[in-house]
């Protein structure tokens, strides 16, 4: 669950803040990066240098540092992990986040980030019940931050009550639940292909299409929001290649078969890639001179790279093709998801006035395994997160 995860660890002050190793220690061993951050009153508590030690990176402290702004950002320490952790959370914490500040770097972090934030409160029990606290516990839940409850027990300063820093395997369990909501599809692997395929005709001339590659890199982006690990197999694209995702390029549509069937085995496979449907039986080693009027081209079929994963020996468990349409659209699209084998598929319909291509909409209409669902004209972000939303209900 945790493998491949990257968790912000921000470490107060607590006596508690010792135990923050062992949590540290326990996450890297399941398999996650964890990044921490170590606040003025975590320092008193324990050593930059223990942290930097057991993360096995180096721990951030400066909100005002020139070195570190120049080299990570405080808005992309913010942004690049899956979750923050606030392991433990003293109670002065709590009451900074409650009330929005942002003077140092952990609460600055936390303020300007998108991901799911966890914190773990450790302190006396008195301080623990305080209407105070409590208050600033409620506010920060209604906000959506989860908190994890502290263990009950004898505390370091002598008192027994709650405030206890929580077990690690609590803590650690915690964690993997609340990966699990933001990142419903985390543990499964999907490949998509994506953008046009270029055949040949000789060595500086090719045949391909119009297609930007936008709607197949949106739902690649999806993909990896909702936390699979996508590798993503490309032709020519017009558009920047999202993070986080295992890019292969592939110029021909026997390229792209060939990085496919070595993707194999995934749970999904998504055909979005605009395949060039033919390509020259023998492509000429020299350049075709201009010496004659007309030229004819001999071209076979290009192989069917949707076709050969549904019929795979390792087929994933869930097969969507794309489908381009010019002229009875439905008809077609239908015949066409029955001829290649593939679970759903996704029609969008084409003209010269609507060509879709590079476009930031498509229109489509989506043949799942019994229904139609005309989704009408959408952006392309729209139809990645409706699929996802169907993908999610389907596989989980
Ligand atoms: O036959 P057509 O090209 O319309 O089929 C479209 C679907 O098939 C798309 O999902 C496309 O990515 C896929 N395809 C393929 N290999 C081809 C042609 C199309 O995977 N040679």
């Amino acid at each position: 669950m945790l493998h491949n995860t990257k968790i912000l660890f921000i470490i107060t002050g607590s006596i508690a803040a010792y135990k923050a190793l062992d949590v540290i220690r326990e996450l890297r061993r399941q398999g996650a990066t964890v990044r921490c951050i170590l606040t003025q009153g975590g320092a008193e508590f324990i050593t930059e240098l223990s942290v930097s030690a057991l993360s096995g990176e180096r721990v951030y402290t400066e909100l005002f540092s020139v070195t570190d702004e120049a080299e990570m950002g405080h808005i992309k320490l913010a942004r690049e992990h899956d979750l923050a952790l606030v392991a433990p959370a003293s109670a002065d914490f709590i009451a900074k986040i409650a009330s929005g500040r942002a003077d140092d770097l952990a609460t600055a972090v936390l303020l300007a980030t998108d991901k799911p934030i966890l914190i773990a409160p450790a302190m006396n029990p008195q301080m623990w019940q305080n209407p105070a606290t409590l208050d600033n516990i409620e506010t920060l839940e209604r906000r959506g931050i989860t908190v994890i409850p502290p263990a009950s027990g004898e505390m370091a300063c002598g008192e027994v009550g709650a405030g206890r820093f929580p077990e690690i395997s609590d803590i650690i369990s915690f964690v993997e639940d609340e990966l699990k909501a933001a990142q419903p599809l985390r543990g499964l692997t999907a490949l998509i292909t994506v953008g046009a395929t270029r055949e040949p005709l000789d060595p500086v001339r090719f045949i391909s299409n119009h297609s930007s590659g936008k709607q197949g890199i949106a739902i690649a982006t999806a993909l990896v929001q909702a936390g699979a690990a996508v590798t993503l197999i490309h032709g020519h694209v017009d558009v920047p290649l999202p993070d986080g995702v295992v890019a292969i390029h592939a110029s021909t549509a026997q390229a792209m078969l060939e990085a496919c069937l070595s993707a194999l085995p995934v749970d999904i496979a998504i055909c979005t890639a605009a395949v060039a449907d033919w390509q020259m039986q023998n492509i000429p080693t020299e350049k075709q001179k201009k010496t004659i009027d007309t030229l004819t081209l001999e071209l076979v079929q290009t192989p069917d790279i949707l076709g050969a994963l549904c019929t795979d020996e390792q087929r994933p468990r869930l097969v969507i093709g794309f489908a381009a349409e010019t002229s009875n659209a439905l008809e077609n699209a239908s015949a066409k998801k029955q001829r290649k084998g593939c679970d759903w598929l996704v029609l969008n319909e084409i003209s010269l006035e609507n060509p879709v291509f590079g476009d930031d909409c498509n229109t489509v209409t989506v043949l799942l395994e019994q229904e139609v669902q005309a989704w009408g004209m959408l952006p392309k972000q729209t139809i990645a997160q409706k699929l996802l939303a169907l993908i999610e209900k389907e596989i989980l």
